[in-house]
This record gives structure tokens, C-alpha cells and sequence, in this order.
């Protein structure tokens, strides 16, 4: 690594991150050393080769690391906090195959995609992995917006082939070809936007089209998401269009689409142990989005089992089954849902910490990114400053702080987000006139 003085930069603060599961790293006025995109290291007191670097100086706020979002739809934007007096499926059906429908019109997409990426912006979510809808002019539009807006992301066009309404069927050839299509377009624009594939879930994805998807995947190397296992009627179904098959994720897994390449899952709340296991040894990462699963009554992930086996979790919002695009009121959401699974489990499945759920938030889902969400050194510089005074800082560890914020924080303590070295500007909200 060069050290070349002028592209290092000092940052001084009180830095928190979670560079394990165990540790919340807290160092309260210290520096963090960036060179260029990358970290170099967080020191209590400042080497005496950056003394001549020049220093931005955060005083008393709060310096920590980006948040990761597993799990976004970006087309469900419009419909938070609609229809979720539904389960899944109906759910689905009723509001949000009508609302993906509508961004067939690239001019739709441009009223509500700025709206996307700004609000990811705005909360801090400097990561995420991004489904868009079976729309390719669409989805080419929102990954173009995520690489002027210079956040990270994923984003997938949807394949979705079978037993759904005709107004959002895909040809199954054309599902292939456009999806390749912009895999190809996308696949070297950008470092920090990358294209990924989507076939939305078991139920819509016909056979012969997971199969392609899948070959597709392992030989050009592409990252994979999907959902697994939500909602009981959803799993009762894919039993009934697989009776041969093992099991939900041996179907995934048969057609090259469950850790062959970085694959995340969306959900995970009935997965058998079987298939917990499979995960843990494909790699396979979970995102948990406790906010969709009490919204659509699907129930709550068993997060402790997961962890105990060696599966990798992240967060996700899952907007729009969830109603909230902010990653900490996720974080506090896990922790009271695995609360209840905790009592549920007759108190065998321990409740997650505070410190758990933050690093599932950053570095836990941030290593679907490579070296991202924590201030270790080579790590990408993706960083937020919080300014919590008003909170009420008074006699307060840092720690303490971290926890409040993301208890009772929002966006407005957020002043500057930092994406591999880069602060990030606001945004366009609304399209051009
Ligand atoms: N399963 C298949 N599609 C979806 C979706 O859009 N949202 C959620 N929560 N689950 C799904
Ligand atoms: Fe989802």
C-alpha cells in the first residue's frame, strides 16, 4: 500500500465499529486514518507519520461505519405501509405485482427511483443489494442512478416465468436474454454498483429457467439473491410444485443458485436444520427483515440457530413488506423479535445483543461487499457522522450512545455519509422537469 501523504486523509471523532460479532470497538477523540478508498487504521493517538496530513476534525460527534442493507425491493418503494394487514401471498397478488407492474414505463421508474436511492441516502445506507422489477429499461435506469449518486449497491432485474398475473409474466427467453443482457451492460461500469441475479423465489421460476440462470451464474461469476422460506403457505407450495425435490433450499441449491456464487436469501424464518446446515456450508448469507415478517405475520427468524451453525446473517429492510428504509430501527427491531423467540424457544435461543445486530448491519452483511463495514485496516471507507447532542450525550459511554442513537435516532443526526473515501452528496429527490 502507498502511503503517498497526499491522498491520506485524518479523521477525528469518537469511533465505533464491530470488527466481530463479540467486540463493539469504541475509541472515544481518536483518529481514523484513510488512504484514498481504504482504511489504514484507528489510533488513540496519531502516528507521527500522519502528523503533516491534513486532519477533519468531527469533534464530539460520532464516526461510524456505514449501513448495510441486505434486502430491498426498490419497485415496492410507493407501497410501504400498504396492504399489510395480508400474508405473502395474497399480499403479492393484491398490491405488489399491480405496483411493479406500473415501471414497464421507464417515465414511472424516473418518479419513483430518485425517491429510492435519495431515502437510502438519507438513512444512512451507504450498501445494499436491490431487487428491481422484471423491467429491463427500468432497472438499467436505477443501477445508472446508483452509480451517479456514488452509493454501493447490487441490483437485479427480477425473473419471474410462471404462476403469476399476465400483466408481470415474463417469456421465459426473454427473462434469460435481458437479464444477460444487463449483466453484460453493467458488469465493468462500476466498482461500487454491480448488477446481480434475481430469481424472485422458488413458486415463479420455472425449471428450465433457474437451471439457466444457474449456469449462467457460475460461469460468468455473478452474485445471486433470492427468498427462501417466509411464510408457511409459501413453503406448503413449493413442496406441492417440487414433490420430488429434498427440500425448499436443495432446489436452489440442484440448480447452481445457493452458494456456488455469493448468494444471499431473503427471510430464512422456517428453514429445517437440514437446510441450515446446507446454508452454513455454501456460504450462503441470511438476511433477516424482521420488519416485513411481523408486518405480512410470517413469523420470526430463529437468528440465534443460524449464528450457532455458522451461517452468515445480514439486515434487511425489505421494503416494501417492510415499512422503513432505516437499517438502526431494523437493528432494534432484531433484537425485540429474537426476544420473543428467546421466550418462545422455552429460553434456549438466546435474545441477540445490541452489538450483534450492529455488526449484522454493517460488517456482517458489508462482507457481501468484500472488506466493507468496519474501520479495519484495508477495509472501504464507508462511514457516516452522527451528531447525537440532542439525544442527550450527558455522562454518557460512547457506547451508550451508539445505543441510543440506534434506538431513538433517525436520519436528521446523520450529517456526512462516506462511500470508499468519497463523502456522498445529497441526491436528486425528483426527476428533472
Ligand atoms: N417473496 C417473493 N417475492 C417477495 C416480495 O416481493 N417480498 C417479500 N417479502 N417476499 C417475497
Ligand atoms: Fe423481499
Amino acid at each position: 500500500m502507498t502511503t503517498d501523504h497526499e491522498h491520506i486523509t485524518v479523521y477525528k471523532g469518537n469511533i465505533v465499529d464491530s470488527p466481530s460479532m463479540e467486540e463493539l470497538r469504541t475509541l472515544e477523540n481518536g483518529y481514523l486514518v484513510v488512504n484514498g478508498d481504504r482504511v489504514i487504521g484507528t489510533y488513540a493517538t496519531l502516528p507521527e507519520e500522519y502528523k503533516g496530513c491534513a486532519i477533519t476534525d468531527y469533534g464530539h460527534r460520532i464516526i461510524l461505519p456505514g449501513f448495510v442493507d441486505l434486502h430491498f425491493h426498490a419497485p415496492q418503494f410507493a407501497n410501504r405501509g400498504l396492504g399489510l394487514d395480508k400474508e405473502l401471498l395474497p399480499w403479492l397478488e393484491e398490491y405488489t405485482f399491480p405496483e411493479e407492474s406500473k415501471f414497464k414505463d421507464l417515465s414511472y421508474a424516473k418518479e419513483i427511483y430518485p425517491q429510492v436511492v435519495h431515502a437510502l441516502w438519507k438513512n444512512g445506507t451507504t450498501r445494499s443489494v436491490i431487487f428491481g422489477s422484471v423491467h429491463k429499461e427500468s432497472t438499467e435506469f436505477l443501477l445508472d442512478l446508483f452509480i451517479d449518486a456514488g452509493l454501493g449497491a447490487f441490483v437485479g432485474k427480477v425473473n419471474m416465468d410462471r404462476n403469476c398475473p399476465e400483466f408481470i409474466v415474463e417469456d421465459s427467453d426473454q427473462s434469460l436474454s435481458e437479464t444477460l443482457e444487463i449483466i453484460e451492460k453493467y458488469a465493468d461500469q462500476s466498482d461500487l454498483v454491480r448488477p446481480i441475479l434475481t430469481p424472485r423465489f422458488v413458486p415463479v421460476c420455472s425449471t428450465p429457467l433457474m437451471e439457466k440462470l444457474g449456469a449462467f451464474a457460475r460461469d460468468h461469476s455473478v452474485f445471486v439473491q433470492s427468498h427462501i422460506s417466509e411464510n408457511q403457505g409459501e413453503v406448503d407450495w413449493v413442496k406441492e410444485l417440487h414433490p420430488d425435490s429434498l427440500d425448499y433450499a436443495s432446489i436452489y441449491h440442484d440448480y447452481g443458485l445457493f452458494g456456488h456464487q455469493p448468494t444471499i436469501m431473503a427471510h430464512c424464518v422456517f428453514n429445517t436444520e437440514k437446510e441450515i446446515e446446507l446454508m452454513a456450508k455454501s456460504g450462503v448469507y441470511a438476511a433477516h427483515c424482521p420488519h416485513a415478517n411481523y408486518n405480512l405475520a410470517s413469523g420470526i427468524m430463529p437468528v440465534r440457530n443460524f449464528l450457532n451453525k455458522g451461517v452468515s446473517v445480514g439486515l434487511g429492510t425489505d421494503v416494501g413488506a417492510g415499512h422503513q428504509v432505516s437499517i438502526p430501527k431494523v437493528m432494534t427491531a432484531a433484537v425485540q423479535a429474537s426476544k420473543i423467540k428467546w421466550l418462545e424457544s422455552g429460553k434456549t435461543l438466546d435474545p441477540l445483543k445490541l452489538s450483534e445486530v450492529f455488526y449484522m448491519g454493517t460488517k456482517g452483511g458489508g462482507r457481501f461487499f468484500g472488506k466493507v463495514g468496519s474501520f479495519e485496516a484495508d477495509y472501504a471507507f464507508d462511514a457516516l457522522v452522527v451528531d447525537d447532542r440532542e439525544l442527550g450525550t450527558l455522562n454518557l459511554t460512547l457506547k451508550e450512545r451508539l445505543e441510543r442513537y440506534l434506538y431513538i435516532g433517525d436520519d436528521r443526526h446523520i450529517e456526512k455519509r462516506y462511500v470508499a473515501g468519497k463523502e456522498v452528496p445529497e441526491p436528486k429527490k425528483l426527476p428533472d422537469l
